[in-house]
């Protein structure tokens, strides 16, 4: 029996020519953003709930860096993970210049000129409470203008050291024009912002807060307080529209995965480029999952990028981009 159809869909999927020349997302390596964690011993350390990445000592970072220049992936993310005894309530040691924040960032420009290389601005790596600024009176919530002024400051050492863009990731309000304002005044006119400017309150960060030691003893800590709530998308395009007039260069959504429609809400309510963070928990869960046998690894992988990217992400952070930037060669 043969249906009377016009229209047959499958024409275009019939083999592996037909399907690549009608494909309408195709991900790329200068797509991809890779976060690093770096502390300040030599060797390597593993990161138990991200397989395959480590905190990392300075000759191993350098040579992540020389092979995101042979793969062409543009950019990395640096993250400090400080140890205990240099955290206080202030997070005083973001502001000594020779950190290892710093130091880094100036000697993989110094060695890599070529290679973007983008800061987080936020005190979390270094308070002992683990949040990204300055305490209220009491405890319990962060404090938004003094966190603001601490920002600033932040951003400032970091480009300073070389930073090409900063990324506040703090959600503090009134922190994107601040900043743009402080790096303007100490000459930094060139240095870029890209904003964490929807970043959910997600417990898909557990795996980082492991790897950066920004959880009080064992508890996770609630941010809740300035992170947004993960049942709001509009609200989420409210603070993407917020940066965006405060002057930020590049927006980010963040977690990715869960928050596909907020990207493409995103995407649709602004000119800049738009990027998108899949977070440690993401990763994480695909290899969980895989380690199982219960679902295929480099598919599920490369599915859950094309899906970030389709939604609309211009750039992706994502811990699988060495690896994935290699594959497509
Ligand atoms: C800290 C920061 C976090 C991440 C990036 N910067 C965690 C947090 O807000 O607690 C999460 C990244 C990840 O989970 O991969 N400001």
């Amino acid at each position: 029996m043969l249906l009377d159809l016009i229209q047959r869909p499958r024409r275009t999927r019939r083999s592996d020519a037909l399907r690549r020349m009608v494909r309408e997302t195709v991900l790329r390596a200068e797509d991809l953003i890779w976060p690093l964690f770096i502390h300040s011993e030599a060797d390597d350390m593993a990161i138990d709930s991200m397989p395959g990445v480590s905190r990392q000592g300075r000759e191993s970072l350098l040579r992540s860096c020389e092979q995101a220049m042979m793969l062409g992936i543009p950019a990395v993310a640096l993250f400090p993970c400080i140890p205990a005894a240099l955290k206080d309530d202030s997070g005083t040691h973001a502001f000594d210049a020779g950190n290892l924040l710093y130091s880094s960032v100036a000697e993989v420009k110094r060695r890599f000129p070529g290679l973007l290389v983008i800061t987080d601005v936020a005190l979390d790596p270094y308070t002992s409470h683990g949040h990204d600024g300055l305490l209220a009176e009491g405890g319990g919530s962060v404090d938004n203008d003094p966190t603001v002024e601490a920002l600033c400051r932040l951003a400032v050492l970091e480009a300073d050291a070389g930073a090409d863009l900063v990324a506040p990731s703090d959600m503090m309000d009134g922190r994107v024009v601040a900043i743009r304002r402080a790096l303007d005044a100490a000459g930094h006119h060139d240095t870029a912002i890209l904003s964490y400017a929807a970043k959910f309150c997600s417990a898909y960060y557990g795996p980082f807060r492991d790897a950066v030691g920004s959880k009080i003893g064992k508890d996770a800590i609630s941010k809740a307080t300035y992170q947004m709530d993960p049942a709001n998308a509009r609200e989420a395009v409210r603070e993407v529209l917020l940066d965006v007039e405060e002057g930020a260069d590049i927006v980010m959504v963040k977690p990715a995965g869960p928050y596909l429609d907020v990207i493409r809400a995103v995407r649709e309510a602004v000119q800049v480029p738009v990027a998108a963070y899949q977070v440690s928990g993401e990763f994480s869960q695909i290899h969980a999952a895989a380690r199982l046998g219960w679902l295929d690894y480099e598919r599920t992988r490369d599915e859950s990028l094309l899906g970030i990217k389709r939604a609309g992400a211009d750039v992706i952070l994502t811990y699988f981009a060495p690896e994935v930037a290699a594959a497509l060669r």
